[in-house]
């Protein structure tokens, strides 16, 4: 759509967006209320299954928020998009998905599963993100370089005081202890010789561990809706930052990324999610969630209550309601 039409638009937006909101938290009818807060990374389980927040980010940087918008989660899956959109502007599609393809897995985000090459379906899966993490490693980047591609996308406009992007260091360290899924799935990929191989580190388990550290230290960057939803507007935005003009990925980039989001960022509940809702999204465990409305903006919600695809009840809710005011966004 065109983006001047965002402005004039947007107080009605956002009475629509607020109407939406007490909606779904004062939830007469108990039709929000299912979904439970995550348990099997023991520091998620102390979430309030009440908490609930949600934030808009124009792609003319104008925003609104609405409930507890302060709280810091961590990003859990959501972090897989930031670490895919940078890797693959670093370098390149083609070499990206030589190792993890670009199709649904039609599988559980944890589950032990590849395509016909041998490689994780896509980077949204635990496995591919594992894999995109091993190529960040291999090209020697490291979890520095993503945090400050979150902060050079989210925090012009916000005073340090509210710098809320680093890592909960418990969180790491339990899933680390406890995750034994993903120490599966890398163990996996390591005796399928799935990580790359022009570089025998990676066919070491040394080699794989630090990919997966990495991982486990991504999915731990703590956010608010309030710096998510900035960060979703500059993929909305074509990959240039709303506040500053300044881009920060190539319009290819920004393609790649909101496809796989279309396509696999709601796992095995994408498709379902997609015909309803029409736009591309990514969840994670913790219960954020963002959706990248292109062109016009983004939204990012937070609520603990997950369902059993793993994404959040109520965040998923904001989107439906939405969506049907505005016919699918095509505002
Ligand atoms: O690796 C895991 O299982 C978690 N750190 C992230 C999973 C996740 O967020 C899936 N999303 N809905």
């Amino acid at each position: 759509m065109d983006r001047s039409l965002v402005i004039p638009m947007f107080e009605t937006f956002v009475s629509n967006y607020k109407r939406a909101y007490l909606e779904i938290k004062e939830d007469q009818n108990k039709e929000y209320s299912g979904g439970s807060v995550a348990t099997y990374i023991p520091p998620l389980a102390k979430a309030n299954p009440e908490w609930f927040s949600t934030c808009f980010c124009s792609t003319d940087d104008q925003q609104s928020s609405m409930g507890d918008t302060d709280i810091k989660f961590s990003m859990q899956s959501i972090s897989k998009v930031l670490a895919y959109a940078f890797l693959y502007d670093q370098i390149g599609g083609t070499e990206v998905h030589k190792w993890v393809g670009e199709e649904p897995s039609g599988a559980a985000f944890n589950a032990p599963v590849f395509d016909k090459l041998g490689r994780p379906h896509n980077p949204m899966v635990n496995p591919g993100a594992i894999m995109i993490c091993a190529l960040l490693v291999r090209h020697g980047y490291s979890l520095r370089d993503l945090i400050s591609f979150y902060r050079r996308a989210t925090l012009e406009t916000i005073s340090k005081d509210e710098d809320t992007t680093c890592i909960d260091e418990q969180l790491y360290r339990e899933e680390k202890l406890t995750g034994h899924t993903n120490h599966a799935l890398t163990s996996l990929m390591l005796a399928n010789r799935a990580f790359p191989q022009y570089k025998s580190e990676e066919h070491t388990k040394e080699g794989a561990d630090r990919a997966l550290d990495l991982y486990f230290k991504n999915c731990s960057i703590l956010v608010n809706t309030k710096s998510l939803a900035r960060f979703g507007a500059m993929l909305a935005n074509n990959g240039i930052v709303p506040s500053t003009g300044e881009r920060l990925l190539k319009s290819s980039t920004v393609q790649a990324v909101v496809t796989v989001m279309t396509t696999c960022g709601m796992y095995n509940g994408a498709g379902k999610f997609t015909m309803e809702l029409g736009v591309p999204a990514k969840s994670g465990v913790s219960g954020g969630l963002l959706t990248v409305v292109p062109s016009v903006g983004a939204v990012a919600s937070f609520s603990p209550r997950i369902n059993s695809e793993g994404n959040t009840v109520r965040g998923i809710a904001v989107i439906q309601k939405l969506s049907q005011t505005y016919n699918n966004f095509n505002l």
